[in-house]
């Protein structure tokens, strides 16, 4: 069944080209990294999901804001939404996506990040990492000049998450003040979940396993963020005592790539944590569900959830494009490119 159709963004009172917010964006993240979501300030957050909106709008204002602009995908693991809403988006920018598969030689292996990082430079204009430690994410960063972007490790997931959070505000028109909560894994998405969610002012409660809950340093700051922004972390081991209210109510999968051989570990711990119709009922009348997918159907979400009305998993996947498309213009300097924006 299909998920329902978005309520529209309203057109801003101010024009994209005129908003604050994104022109201070464009100014301090152009030539930046971001390897985990906190790399930006909340305002950055807010500014990146504005202009995926516009982008999402508007995308033939944007055909040749990053004309010729080459991008490297180096991925260590499987990818269907993250890779191809980076090429589709950047191809459909006037630039070029090279994908590199190290599924079967993870990189550090032939020669070290640092040469890597120093070669890439030379060719490329952003470099697109998925890898198994986030160490090789800031590594890569550290030794490069052109911006290297998180596309998933071990620790982050920070493009699904601006993605996320563009399709709450399509769906609530804010994020601010709704209750979202996360049920399972204290993963890499659970984590830029808790951290973007508190930049956005957004309640974000989390209810996984005691063993399983999200790294203490990611709830330190999440609660930091959440503080500025007068929003709430909350971390429970219940999940019918987390989703109680909620407007949105989120999972993914129990085993992330790299954790596959505790499978059978797992399943049972996490089976109290299933998203299934009896959880939703516990929720908000007008709740959402939410998966970054891949999904295992009937592990940790239900097919009658998934595909009921109320989930909006391919929403999400759609706006992988558009939210990414907004951060390869903002890191990579191309609103200058954009008429509407170099007539300012
Ligand atoms: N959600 C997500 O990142 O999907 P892929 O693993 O297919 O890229
Ligand atoms: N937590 C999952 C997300 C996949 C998009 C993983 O890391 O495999």
């Amino acid at each position: 069944m299909a998920s329902k159709v978005l309520t529209e963004q309203p057109v801003p009172a101010v024009p994209i080209q005129q908003d604050p917010d994104v022109l201070a964006a464009a100014t301090r993240m152009a030539g930046e990294d971001l390897c985990s979501i906190a790399d930006l300030s909340s305002a950055e957050v807010r500014a990146t999901m504005k202009l995926g909106h516009d982008v999402k709008r508007n995308p033939r204002d944007y055909r040749h804001a990053l004309d010729a602009k080459q991008m490297v995908l180096m991925f260590e693991k499987a990818s269907l939404r993250t890779r191809l809403a980076f090429e589709a988006g950047i191809n459909t920018m006037g630039g070029n996506a090279i994908f590199v598969d190290q599924t079967s030689s993870p990189l550090g292996e032939r020669e070290t990040i640092a040469d890597v990082a120093r070669n890439l430079e030379r060719w490329v204009d952003v470099i697109v990492l998925r890898t198994y430690a986030h160490d090789t994410i800031t590594e890569m960063a550290a030794n490069s000049r052109v911006p290297v972007i998180n596309a998933l490790s071990d620790f982050e997931h920070p493009c699904q998450a601006l993605a996320d959070f563009m399709t709450i505000e399509e769906h609530f028109g804010t994020a601010k003040g709704l209750n979202f909560t996360y049920v399972g894994d204290g993963n890499n998405v659970c984590h830029s979940l808790m951290l973007t969610g508190a930049q956005l002012g957004t309640n974000v409660t989390v209810a996984t396993p005691r063993s399983y809950s999200p790294d203490i340093e990611i709830v330190t700051k999440a609660r930091e963020i959440a503080e500025a922004n007068r929003c709430e972390i909350r971390l429970l081991q219940d999940p019918q005592a987390a989703v109680e209210g909620a407007d949105a109510v989120y999972t993914d999968v129990c085993v992330s790539m790299g954790f596959e051989h505790e499978l059978t570990k797992r399943q049972p711990i996490f089976r109290p944590f299933q998203v299934n119709e009896a959880l939703m009922a516990r929720a908000s009348s007008r709740a959402v569900f939410m998966h970054c997918l891949p999904a295992r159907r009937g592990e940790e979400v239900t097919d009658a959830v998934i595909d009921s009305l109320q989930s909006i998993v391919f929403d999400q996947a759609e706006n992988r494009l558009h939210a990414q498309k907004a951060l390869l213009l903002l890191l990579l300097g191309g609103l200058a490119n954009v008429a509407a924006f170099s007539e300012q």
